[in-house]
């Protein structure tokens, strides 16, 4: 591993050893890589024998942060966040460990904070390390004992959708331990979710499979086609079914001028163990929904291993994905405002909004511009930016736009280069509609 990380953990596994607490206060993200995450430092923590509190918050944190200094923590870890809120934690009067992976900002060291964001130390945060890779070494150099906690690593991998473009890294030393350590299996294939094929396919969204995805018709007359049952378990196909299947499923997309970099995540390596009940991509798809449709304690849950809660999400998953179907379907439908350097589109629901941006971008539209998407709730305005590959090697950086933009008008803003939010007041909509186009042009025109 990585030297610089190396001696940065165990200087965080010192602080933990020294500590004259046995409480522990973690805060991370509410997505599927915050909430593996935090349940990794949750359960590496209980077994050292710490009480431990775990908080997931969305953006902005200001309210949640609020909260959490109030509480006056004597040490608190930071997962999947903390490198961007460093402005408002380093006056808490806490010991704080950061495990981040997003852009961080710039500023003298603190005394009280531990900063381990992966960007500093020379490994890429948008593509090769994660809120979960970040936690699941920590914990294991704490710990050699919760090594069995590396599918969940695998989890926030999957989540932050790592895998585009090839596990990379110090994800790929994870990924390597995890199969070499037989936790994990690997096998090429679909994701899967659901138990039956027509299952698999109706709730698939990511990818999005137009005229398939949500579509019941349609996938029963594609199986009808290729003389597959609907009701069989995809694992159950045989090899030439699932060939038909597959190139069909590839001609789909194809069709719809996906890129060949997203192509190449339908049917590629899949991991699939027991404490993620399966394919990961699929348990982590459950996770993320939990997250990002309010029901945080329930993936928290499910992912420290409640067989009840596992249950529970399932059909939760199943409602969450015919919302994200229907404003898919809508969107495919109706397509989104054009503007120079980016197209935008209205949604409801902040939380499912960027889920829906990241989707679309990729399967709705050409690979030439970013997708935006907003949401007015309240006073506020809430932004999601989606880009790809192609984009953010040409220059585009969205995480630096949104905070840009944010700091103009009094918002919060920031992520990665390739997906990144912003909230900000709600009459600067006009503002900021204009602005990004400006900043972008500086950044791919
Ligand atoms: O909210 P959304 O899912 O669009 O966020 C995308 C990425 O941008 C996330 O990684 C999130 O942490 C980051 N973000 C941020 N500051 C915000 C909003 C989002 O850093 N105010
Ligand atoms: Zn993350």
């Amino acid at each position: 591993m990585n030297s610089k990380l190396q001696k940065l953990f165990e200087e965080a596994v010192s602080w933990i050893h020294r500590s004259n607490t046995d409480k522990i206060r973690v805060v991370s993200h509410y997505d599927a890589d915050g909430i593996s995450a935090a349940s990794i430092l949750f359960i590496a923590l209980y077994r050292e024998g710490f009480d431990v509190h775990v908080s997931l918050m969305r953006n902005p944190f200001t309210d949640g942060l609020e909260r959490v200094r109030r509480e006056r923590n004597e040490f608190i870890i930071f997962s999947d966040m903390g490198s961007g809120q460093i402005p408002i934690i380093k006056d808490f009067d806490s010991r704080i460990i950061i495990l981040d992976h997003h852009q961080p900002l710039d500023h003298t060291p603190i005394d009280n904070i531990l900063e381990i964001n992966a960007n500093l130390c020379d490994i890429k945060g948008d593509s090769e390390a994660c809120g979960a890779s970040l936690s699941y070494v920590f914990s294991s150099i704490l710990n050699s004992k919760n090594r069995d906690l590396i599918p969940l690593a695998l989890t926030g991998i999957t989540g932050d959708k790592q895998y585009i473009g090839g596990i990379k890294g110090f994800n790929k030393e994870i990924v390597e331990e995890a199969v070499d350590s037989k936790q994990v299996t690997m096998y090429k294939g679909i994701k899967s979710i659901g138990e039956t094929i027509e299952d698999a396919l109706y709730y698939t969204v990511d990818p999005y499979y137009p005229g398939i995805s949500g579509n019941r018709d349609g996938i029963k007359h594609l199986l009808m086609r290729l003389h597959i049952d609907p009701d069989q378990n995809l694992e159950t196909l045989s090899e030439i079914q699932k060939k038909k299947l597959y190139s069909y499923l590839l001609l789909i997309l194809m069709k719809t001028g996906c890129t060949p970099i997203i192509l190449d995540t339908v049917i590629r390596e899949r991991y699939s163990s027991q404490l993620t009940h399966g394919e990961i991509e699929g348990f982590s798809d459950i996770i993320d929904a939990c997250g990002k449709g309010n029901q945080r304690d329930l993936g928290f849950a499910v992912c420290i291993g409640d067989e009840e809660a596992y249950r529970e999400s399932l059909s939760f998953h199943r409602d969450y994905n015919q919302l994200l179907l229907d404003e898919l379907q809508k969107l495919e439908l109706q397509g989104a405002e054009e503007r120079k350097y980016y197209r935008y589109f209205y949604s409801e629901d902040s939380s499912r909004s960027g889920v829906i941006a990241g989707i679309a971008v990729n399967y709705l539209f050409d690979d030439k511009k970013p997708l935006i998407s907003l949401v007015r709730h309240k006073d506020e305005l809430h932004i999601s930016s989606r880009g790809n590959q192609r984009l953010t090697e040409k220059g585009l950086n969205l995480g630096l736009a949104m905070r840009e933009i944010a700091m103009k008008v009094d918002g919060h803003g920031g992520g990665h280069k390739i997906a990144a939010g912003a909230t900000i007041p709600l009459d600067k909509e006009e503002f900021f509609l204009e602005e990004l186009d400006d900043i972008l042009r500086k950044q791919i025109g």
